[in-house]
């Protein structure tokens, strides 16, 4: 069943407090729930409708007494109350759940012996009927049960007001949430685990007790997300002035879990992948993945928790916002512009896809059948664009004015998108025009932009030009507020002072406090528009959407020429990257036209040289350099063709990396040799970007056929003293074929068989290989005693791995798609959620060739004829073929 933003209706009753109870059983769970319940607006003598799915209801009372047996009715999905008492009353609802056999990891269930739960968006109604909605804010308290040997630990959200020892080796625990809340950031956490334990004292004095809970043996990895959570706790005091409200701070690290991380008030579930690490066992990469998604999860203590969401359609409010703020605080916490492009190259890779495919959605989707099918990357990724476009707007203090106002007015409420857009533009009193049309059209924008600059006045004039290509159930758009960060360099290379600017047939200014300005950003609002920028000394190179300031597509007018003197000279450093990813996606497009031609492939000198100045350029942060030699994603390159092709992109893209590291074998070398050290792991910005470019400058030699390089790699491998070292050199090794390969994974995975994060590492690594026919070894891996259907890690890492070798999945013999339907299928039975995910690789088919697609369509057409099929894979594959 399809829901709709625009039948949004406030609820007819509302709860006020929530004693939950649950006596935890190895063959059942009995939930027992007490809720106080009062009318909304004015006594309303509707129904009250409880959502309650999988659950056996053992009793039911209301105010004391059980109802007749017409005065109520239990569906698969609800519990009907059909009219209700009409002022305040009391609800007693008991049910019985069987968490050990719930692997959809939704709602209540069991995870390596441990009780766990993850309630968003819609979990909490498989552990007791309720009104399983955000805008339902209540008080909970919630009493455990449990037996004490095998569940000596028992958390749920605020605080533990009492515990105690009960007859028959069982021991309870009470805890208490002195904040409202929605149902979704209820949890419960019962088993065996121990903490590692810190505290924080608040800029206002609160001393607050920090514990991360794993089983024992992990304990020694939680040393980075202690250090991580403090780093986010002591940040957002310093940037936002928010602090934490409770004296405890929860975090436990389960190893199945659908997602990353879950913020339940005062209780955050993690999945063990974003807590655990130590220099042997996690890379560079995880513990960047620790630091933000312990920030994210923090901060939504604030945007997320204190104010919440409306109803789901608003989802964006807390998560674009959230993303955001993790953005931030990873960027303040290492390199603001490697930040930057790593977060640019996520959501081209990955949104751009979507945004132009047949789940293409708006930030704030109209729409769904199925919520957890929109925790997307448009959701997440652009919804944090948007928010990053107020603070580009606005400025840094009247972003924070708006944040500011944003709490002041809707703290303990659970509001929309308009609510965060009308504090920024009050707090600031400012003219937002058209700009709520980021959160209702979907689609990336098209922005063109074509330059002149006339000598004799002086002026250098842009036009812009834009465009929202049409989605499903959008085919015409409003043209958007897109703001424009802008530089002219001179031909010295340095920013023109710009003080003033033709617009609209007047003369702004835009000069601040009177002084000219470097980068000024413009407000693009129209279909077409023309901003012309007067005493322009000579010709400038325009440096457009510095930042990348808005999260559009953008085409200009800029020559090659124009471009490699961005890459060298243009202040904004993301805007060299750019440059230099817009060169080298150009180059890749027109190999792949010669590729597709049958003509011989050849790289143009001015890119090798290009490359080799930024790679030799010593006063370049090394993880800039890493960012900058780096060639756009096989992704990314099909994203922009007409008909992506597979075999052509990695063809080219692959030649272009075996050329550039035979042209620059030498500098290659001396990069990995003198970014080697063999001082202890330290994770700080300067050696992690050390690492990165040496690690890097290793993949390309990794590419040549030479058996000097096999021997440079194999001595790297053997003498690495951290995880990040020694997967590179894996890594580089695991290009080719043969048996040095075969016998370098054996030795990987002796060496870690027990620890089941790395060997993660090393199914994706075999799963992404782009060796031909490697479904057969993908396949084989499934019987690997390492795997295993139910744990969405090894899911992810296995198959989700296999989808992400285009050349692999996109087969032309359809063996790729034909593994993805099977599993599909089968993963459906255990975890929906899982299963969605994996079929959503088949939503782009459409852009292949007729071959593929027919290929493609008979693997949705094969999976929507299932029985029993989810809703979640439903949507996804009915949406994907109706398009
Ligand atoms: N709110 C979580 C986060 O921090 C994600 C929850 C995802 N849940 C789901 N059913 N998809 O981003
Ligand atoms: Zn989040």
């Amino acid at each position: 069943k399809e829901i709709f933003l625009k039948d949004y209706k406030q609820p007819d009753y509302l709860f006020e407090t929530v004693h939950l109870k649950f006596t935890l059983g190895e063959e059942k769970t009995i939930v027992s729930s007490k809720i106080v319940v009062y009318p909304g607006l004015e006594g309303s003598s509707s129904p009250l409708v409880l959502d309650g799915v999988d659950l056996k209801l053992i009793s039911l009372k209301v105010d004391g007494k059980e109802p007749k047996e017409d005065d109520f009715c239990v569906d698969s999905r609800h519990l009907t109350l059909y009219s209700p008492p009409s002022g305040k009353f009391t609800l007693d609802i008991v049910t019985e759940i069987y968490p050990q056999k719930n692997t959809s990891l939704e709602g209540l269930y069991k995870s390596s012996g441990n009780f766990c739960t993850q309630c968003e968006a819609e979990g909490f109604r498989k552990i007791t009927f309720y009104q399983d909605r955000p805008d339902i804010m209540a008080k909970y308290t919630c009493h455990i049960e449990a037996d004490k040997s095998l569940y000596p630990v028992l958390l749920s959200n605020g605080n533990l007001i009492e515990q105690g020892e009960m007859e028959g080796n069982k021991h309870y625990a009470i805890w208490e949430d002195p904040f409202v809340k929605p149902s979704y950031l209820f949890a419960l956490v019962a088993g065996q685990l121990e903490s590692r334990d810190d505290t924080f004292i608040t800029r206002s004095g609160r001393k607050v007790s920090l514990r991360i809970w794993t089983p024992a043996q992990d304990l020694p990895k939680t040393v980075h997300a202690m250090y991580s959570l403090k780093a986010a706790m002591k940040w957002d005091e310093d940037v936002f002035g928010l602090e934490y409200d409770l004296d405890l701070f929860n975090i436990v690290a389960v190893p199945d879990f659908n997602m990353g991380a879950m913020e339940n008030k005062s209780l955050n579930i993690f999945n063990s992948k974003l807590v655990l690490a130590s220099p042997e066992t996690a890379t560079d990469a995880d513990y960047a993945a620790i630091l933000g998604v312990i920030g994210h999860e923090y901060f939504h203590n604030w945007t997320g928790n204190r104010v919440t969401c409306r109803d789901w359609f608003q989802l964006s409010l807390k998560e674009g916002l959230t993303v955001f703020r993790d953005q931030e605080f990873s960027s303040d916490m290492g390199s603001r512009t490697v930040k930057r492009i790593a977060d640019v190259s996520t959501l081209r890779t990955y949104q751009f896809p979507q945004d132009a495919g047949p789940m293409a959605h708006p930030v704030r989707p109209h729409s769904y059948i199925k919520m957890d099918n929109f925790y997307t990357v448009t959701v997440y990724e652009k919804g944090a664009e948007v928010v990053r476009m107020y603070k580009t707007l606005l400025g840094a203090s009247g972003f924070r004015k708006g944040m500011d106002l944003y709490f002041e007015r809707h703290d303990g409420q659970a509001v929309t998108c308009e609510d965060f857009f009308a504090a920024m533009r009050d707090a600031n009193g400012a003219d937002m025009s058209n700009f709520l049309l980021w959160y209702s059209q979907a689609g990336t924008p098209r922005l063109n932009v074509v330059s002149a600059y006339d000598a004799q006045a002086k002026t250098f004039s842009l036009k812009f030009s834009q465009e929202v290509p049409p989605s499903p159930g959008q085919l015409v758009k409003e043209p958007m507020f897109i703001p424009v960060a802008l530089g002219l360099l001179g031909s010295n290379g340095k920013d023109m002072p710009l003080s003033s600017v033709y617009h609209d047939g007047k003369l702004e200014s835009i000069a601040i406090n009177g002084q000219p300005v470097h980068t000024t950003v413009l407000r693009v609002t129209k279909k077409e528009e023309e901003f012309v920028f007067t005493d322009i000394p000579e010709r400038p190179v325009p440096s457009i959407l510095r930042g990348y300031s808005a999260p559009v597509r953008m085409d200009s007018d800029l020559t090659d020429a124009d471009l490699y003197f961005l890459l060298a000279n243009d202040s904004d450093e993301f805007n060299r990257w750019e440059a230099g990813q817009v060169l080298a996606r150009k180059l890749m497009l027109s190999l792949v036209a010669d590729f597709q031609q049958n003509k011989p492939l050849t790289l143009n000198s001015q890119f090798l040289h290009g490359i080799r100045s930024i790679l030799c350029d010593l006063s370049l942060d090394k993880e800039f350099i890493g960012k900058a030699i780096t060639l756009p994603t096989e992704a990314e390159i099909m994203d922009i063709m007409e008909v992506a092709d597979p075999d052509a992109v990695h063809a080219v893209r692959t030649f272009i990396r075996k050329e550039l590291a035979s042209g620059l074998k030498q500098e290659l070398l001396d990069t990995v040799k003198s970014n080697r050290s063999s001082e202890e792991y330290v994770f700080n910005h300067l050696n992690m970007a050390r690492r990165a470019l040496k690690n890097i400058a290793l993949a390309y030699l990794g590419s040549l056929d030479d058996p000097e390089i096999t021997e440079l790699a194999l001595h790297e491998y053997s003498t690495a003293t951290n995880m990040t070292d020694q997967f590179a050199a894996l890594v580089a090794l695991d290009q080719k074929p043969g048996k040095t390969r075969d016998d370098i994974l054996a030795d990987f995975y002796n060496k870690w068989q027990h620890d089941f994060l790395v060997v993660n590492k090393w199914l994706a690594l075999q799963a992404m290989a782009d060796i031909p026919g490697n479904v057969e070894n993908v396949r084989k891996l499934l019987d690997h005693p390492a795997f295993d259907l139910r744990n969405p890690n090894k899911v992810y890492a296995l198959v989700g791995g296999f989808c992400r070798s285009p050349v692999n999945f996109h087969a032309k013999d359809g063996s790729g798609y034909k593994f993805l339907g099977e599993m599909v299928v089968q993963l459906d039975k255990l975890n929906p959620q899982v299963a969605s995910r994996m079929v959503s690789s088949f939503s782009r088919w459409k852009r292949y060739d007729e071959t593929r697609q027919n290929l493609a369509k008979a693997q949705l057409e094969m999976i929507l004829a299932a029985n029993g099929l989810s809703e979640n894979v439903f949507e996804i594959a009915s949406k994907s073929l109706s398009a």
